[in-house]
């Protein structure tokens, strides 16, 4: 694999931009957002609502609402495969005093959603979910929404992001403590929109607290690239002899980078050129060259910053030399997929050696004979992840759909056959 390729716009900062400009008081220009299923779906949530959202000249203009601007939509909310669209965006109704009904494809309708409706219910919100607490679901926002101080059970951004949402509109502060800290997009965009948001470190875990009864204030938004999506081109240069690539433009969040410790960890020859600040965050080319790695065990706590790094984290690991054991993968259950056993099942249709805890994998390296037919689950990064392995196994890896990888990553297939992969669409 050879060139350089600039990677498309983070999908958790264009959810966020998108649905704080619709909350912000005037207009607000977003360049680099991630054109994909998942952020268009949110985006047509939003104009459902009373928000105006035009492409123009490849940047998209959002005119905010303004604070209690929305309105109750016509029809149920249709969040396709997005957890993250919906769970946002039940924050924002929750805080909204408006009604809406939630609903989303057969993987986003397995999803647990117990986690947002608890607190957004102790705000005030009244919500009617299936009895698995699962979509479809209802919520009649509350009118005077409570600032409430929380903190969630699991570490999980997305449920952050829904209260701090909600705590826009309430009159007080919000509190969210988190005991495992995970990707602050939110509270970054909130404070570039005008927002009074601040963290502190503290012996319970990061508090975050949120002035409600806020005013945002329209904002232009340039959204970096996708450290999820790059994660795809890394593993595939480092496992793919004689390849050296640079990836552009590559958003580097604290809370984002644990891959690249971790392949670092493993051997991995990186380097990053040009750190630069865009909207609140710091990007960076990144250049990878082919390199051998080694197993590693990477514990429970570094989980949140590489949590949907897991599926190419376990390619690595299958053409590294050693063991790697991988811990605290208990979220990977109620992704997209069940991803803790979709990789299992993939590895060991290629001929890799794995073996699975209820939330551990332990993946034995060497050479991966390949050659399997890989049952994706309607899972993005399961498909995006084996085709991967394809790369570099000796026979080549069959994936059994590749339609979800539009979900996030639209121009995956481009980018990989512009750095020299091989593919074939049959
Ligand atoms: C996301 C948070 C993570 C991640 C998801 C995007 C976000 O989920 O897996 O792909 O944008 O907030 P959790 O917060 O549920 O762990």
């Amino acid at each position: 694999l050879r060139g350089s390729v600039r990677v498309p716009g983070d999908k958790s900062i264009s959810h966020r931009a998108l649905v704080l400009a619709a909350q912000a008081v005037g207009r607000s220009r977003i360049t680099g957002l991630l054109e994909s299923t998942d952020v268009l779906a949110t985006a047509a949530a939003l104009q459902a609502m009373g928000a105006r959202i035009e492409r123009d000249d490849g940047a998209w203009v959002v005119d905010g609402v303004g604070p209690a601007g929305f309105h109750a939509p016509d029809a149920p909310l249709d969040f396709g495969n997005s957890g993250t669209g919906a769970r946002l965006v039940m924050g924002l109704v929750a805080g909204a005093g408006i009604k809406a009904r939630f609903t989303g494809d057969a993987s986003l309708s397995a999803r647990p959603m117990k986690r947002v409706i608890a607190p957004l219910s102790r705000m005030g919100a009244q919500i009617t979910a299936t009895p698995d607490d699962t979509l479809p679901l209802d919520i009649v926002g509350a009118d005077a929404p409570l600032p409430i101080q929380y903190t969630p059970e699991v570490a999980s951004a997305q449920v952050k992001s829904a209260i701090l949402l909600a705590g826009l509109e309430a009159a007080g502060e919000t509190r969210v403590i988190e005991k495992r800290p995970t990707r602050d997009h939110t509270e970054r965009l909130l404070a570039l929109f005008g927002a009074e948001i601040a963290q502190e470190s503290t012996a319970e875990g990061v508090v975050i607290t949120l002035r409600g009864a806020a005013r945002l204030t329209a904002t232009d938004i340039h959204v970096s690239g996708d450290p999820s999506s790059a994660a795809f081109a890394m593993v595939a240069a480092l496992i793919v002899p004689n390849s050296h690539i640079t990836l552009e433009n590559v958003m580097l969040n604290p809370h984002r980078d644990g891959l690249l410790r971790v392949l670092t960890d493993m051997g991995a020859d990186i380097d990053t050129t040009d750190r630069r600040t865009q909207s609140g965050e710091e990007v960076a080319d990144i250049t990878i060259k082919h390199a051998p790695l080694k197993g590693v065990s990477v514990p429970a706590e570094a989980a949140p910053a590489l949590i949907d790094e897991y599926p190419a984290l376990a390619v690595a690991a299958a053409f590294a030399e050693g063991e790697t054991h991988l811990y605290g993968l208990d979220e990977l259950r109620v992704k997209e997929s069940d991803r803790l056993a979709a990789i299992a099942a993939g590895l060991r249709a290629n001929g890799a050696a794995v073996e699975e805890s209820a939330d551990s994998l332990h993946i034995q390296g060497g050479n991966v004979g390949g050659g399997g037919v890989v049952e994706t689950h309607h899972d993005h990064r399961i498909a995006m992840a084996f085709l991967t392995l394809g790369l570099a196994a000796d026979a080549p890896v069959s994936v059994d759909d590749t339609a979800m990888i539009a979900t996030s990553f639209p121009q995956f297939f481009e980018q990989m056959s512009d750095l020299g992969a091989r593919f074939d669409v049959g």
